[in-house]
């Protein structure tokens, strides 16, 4: 009989999912038996170790290719689909703006708990504001924080002259919506959004949102909808009803500009910088720039093979973004 010691080893690697170890202590169990001469039992224990490492190893190959949904036929020129890793608390936000995103992961956690009382967590998003203000990052943090899959719609793979092609085009992104669960995006919709359309396709181009409007209202899956827009101005009032929650970004006020400049460069040694030197050299810029030019300046130190950042190539920095404005 195997000691209680080994016992004990052998439900330790159990329990730690340690193979390697769990297969050792089997065989040591083994050989102390082959040593006491019951040869059966030994050979008996080799033989199911053998097989049990067998088994093993053929159920990791198997189950190695992390599953990924991947849109397929049609569909995959529709939608492209992703895993993205960026976290919320990677992003410069202001408190308001924190609060209604982790609102919206807080309903999608609690989900079960909302459904069973009738309510429906808020799925259908409007996020709206400048460029580079993180609004496709949102989505990209939604769905990571959530672990779902990104399915960014391909609008201009949607939207083809033909009406009646886009309809069911439309309907097809809709029915994948229903069927896998995962974060739908669709970026700078203005496209379909849009009230301003040119003389001779404003009849079309209402027609379309008519129909996505029709597809909003009906959804009422477990999917997140998010559509972006740089330009609300340009949207269909019609719109803004048939979402959950219009969630507004702005360019970042000079604390968040502080925060994400300390933030950005917090790798390497700003000691010489002057916040209050570059601050007003980055207002009115996003986010993204903000952080394109801290990255620049990054790169500088680096090739010059310092780990200070020069705050004259980071205020040119900035000076360059602010003049393509
Ligand atoms: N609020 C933010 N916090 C952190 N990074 C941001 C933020 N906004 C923008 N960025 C950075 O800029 C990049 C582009 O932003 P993006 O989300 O595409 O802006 P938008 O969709 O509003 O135009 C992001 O990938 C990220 O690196
Ligand atoms: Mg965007």
């Amino acid at each position: 009989m195997a000691s209680a010691n080994q016992l004990i080893s052998l439900l330790k690697s159990h329990m730690s999912g340690d193979d390697p170890r769990f297969y050792n202590v089997a065989m040591q169990i083994a050989a102390s038996e082959a040593k006491k001469g019951h040869r059966r039992v030994a050979a008996e224990l080799k033989a199911l170790i053998d097989q049990a490492k067998d088994r093993g190893a053929r159920s990791r190959t198997v189950s190695t290719p992390v599953p990924m949904v991947q849109p397929k036929g049609e569909l995959a020129s529709l939608i492209s689909a992703k895993y993205p890793t960026e976290r919320l608390q990677d992003m410069f936000l202001s408190s308001e703006l924190r609060e209604k995103l982790h609102r919206v992961l807080h309903e999608q956690r609690q989900a079960d708990r909302l459904l069973a009382h009738g309510l429906i967590p808020r799925h259908k998003l409007l996020l709206e504001g400048p460029p580079g203000s993180g609004k496709t990052m949102s989505a990209c943090v939604l769905a990571s924080e959530l672990k779902l899959p990104l399915f960014t719609i391909r609008l201009d793979s949607v939207i083809t002259r033909f009406l009646g092609d886009t309809a069911s085009k439309l309907r097809q992104v809709f029915d994948a919506i229903a069927e896998t669960r995962g974060v739908y995006l669709f970026d700078e919709f203005d496209a379909i959004g849009s009230k301003r359309a040119t003389s001779n396709d404003v009849g079309e181009i209402r027609r379309v949102l008519n129909s996505f409007l029709q597809f909003l209202e009906e959804d009422n899956s477990n999917s997140l909808i998010i559509a972006t827009t740089n330009h609300p101005e340009l949207l269909d009032k019609a719109l803004f009803r048939r979402f959950d929650d219009i969630i507004e970004y702005e360019l970042p006020t000079n604390d968040m500009i502080l925060e994400a400049l300390k933030a950005r460069l917090s790798a390497f040694d700003a000691t010489e910088i002057s916040w209050d030197r570059v601050i007003p050299e980055a207002a009115g810029l996003s986010q993204a720039d903000i952080i394109k030019s801290c990255d620049e300046a990054l790169k500088s130190a680096v090739l010059a093979d310092t780990n200070k950042i020069s705050e004259s190539a980071l205020v040119e920095e900035l000076r360059g973004r602010k003049k393509q404005l």
